[in-house]
């Protein structure tokens, strides 16, 4: 399977098939220098797949997790790209998870002012969401993607092979955009997470949500209109995340909790069906304040309101602009529904 994603700068194909790792070179000149950047807890099977098919490859291998994304690790990857002498016409591979697809996707934007960049996601979160869309970021001490970049990759390789070394937890933790993509878009991904088997339907939900993407950045790349409803659950996703350092809840785990925040009783009840299936937390206690007070300083918040995502209808989303005070209430009434 192949989608073609259209920006403003470029057209780039996604390839999505089991073992496509293994064809890259009939698709991307590797006949250059290639920095592969990836995490320690990625199988070096993956990795050898990818520089056996390269002329010059070097291996960066990143401490793994969020931390990947200081500003301190950008400069290591900077400077040994240098050390290997990469011009502007050489090349960046990123293989893991969503935290090196946006490392490396900030790499490659930034050193030489830009060089080509190939994204192999390797996690569900990464391959359902992150590898499509063109944001790039790292962090600047917790506050999480504060310095980014949109810069769209050359190439996207979708191997569903390689989450079978990925721990469950995060292998669920992604699916949760995958029912985000359900929830504001196309309902047929509910559907599925409702009533089939999940993972005899990976492949079938993984494409679905990627061909969502698709067309909401595509319609709106720089998100000043209906790219927003990506952000649904996102806000008080956020809040939590941050409430809980950004280590003991991770991503999609606190953006399913944020979603069942803004939507109605009756289908609270049948996502939480949904959450057991993927095994997610839902028994999580915060300090309402503490966590509002994350949401007051979002980015996206401005002279005391913020723009909602809500979602009534599985399949529609809408965007309510609210003021900051209905997100304390929200936070109030499911701090007690989720226990
Ligand atoms: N750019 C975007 O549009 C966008 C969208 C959503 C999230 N993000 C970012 O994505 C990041 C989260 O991504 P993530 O959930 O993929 O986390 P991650 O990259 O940290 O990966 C999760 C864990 O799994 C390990 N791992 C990855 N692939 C593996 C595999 N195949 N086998 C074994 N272990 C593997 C990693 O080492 C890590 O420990 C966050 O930094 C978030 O800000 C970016």
């Amino acid at each position: 399977m192949e989608l073609t994603v259209k920006t403003h700068t470029l057209t780039y194909p996604i390839y999505i098939e089991e073992g496509c790792i293994n064809n890259i070179k009939d698709h991307v000149n590797l006949n250059r220098k290639v920095m592969i950047i990836t995490d320690e807890n990625i199988p070096e099977e993956y990795i050898e797949t990818v520089r056996k098919q390269c002329k010059e490859a070097f291996v960066y291998t990143s401490i793994s997790g969020e931390d990947a994304k200081s500003l301190e690790n950008y400069q290591y990857v900077c400077e040994y790209m240098l050390e290997c002498q990469m011009s502007r016409a050489d090349l960046v591979i990123a293989i893991g998870g969503g935290v090196i697809g946006d490392l490396s996707g900030f790499v490659a934007a930034t050193y030489m002012r830009g060089i080509e960049f190939v994204n192999i996601p390797t996690t569900t979160l990464s391959q359902i969401d992150s590898s499509i869309g063109g944001k790039v970021a790292v962090n600047l001490g917790l506050t999480k993607n504060i310095i980014g970049a949109f810069y769209p990759p050359i190439a996207v390789f979708i191997d569903f092979q390689t989450l079978k070394s990925l721990p469950k937890r995060h292998y669920y933790n992604g699916l949760v955009e995958a029912l985000k993509a359900g929830l504001i878009y196309d309902s047929s991904i509910f559907d599925l997470f409702e009533t089939a088997d999940i993972d005899d339907n990976l492949a079938e939900i993984i494409y679905k949500s990627l061909v969502m993407k698709k067309n909401v950045v595509e319609e709106d790349e720089f998100e000043m209109g209906i790219r927003k409803i990506l952000n649904f659950g996102h806000t008080i996703g956020h809040g939590l995340e941050s409430y809980f350092n950004l280590h003991d809840l991770l991503h999609g785990e606190a953006v399913a909790l944020g979603m069942l925040c803004v939507v109605p009783d009756e289908l609270k009840a049948r996502m939480l069906a949904i959450y057991q299936k993927l095994n997610l937390p839902t028994n999580v206690s915060y300090e309402v304040n503490e966590v509002y007070h994350y949401i007051e300083n979002d980015k996206k918040a401005k002279h005391g309101r913020i723009s909602l995502i809500k979602v009534d209808e599985i399949g529609k989303a809408y965007i309510e602009d609210v003021e900051l005070e209905e997100i304390r209430k929200l936070l109030e009434v499911n701090a007690c529904q989720a226990h």
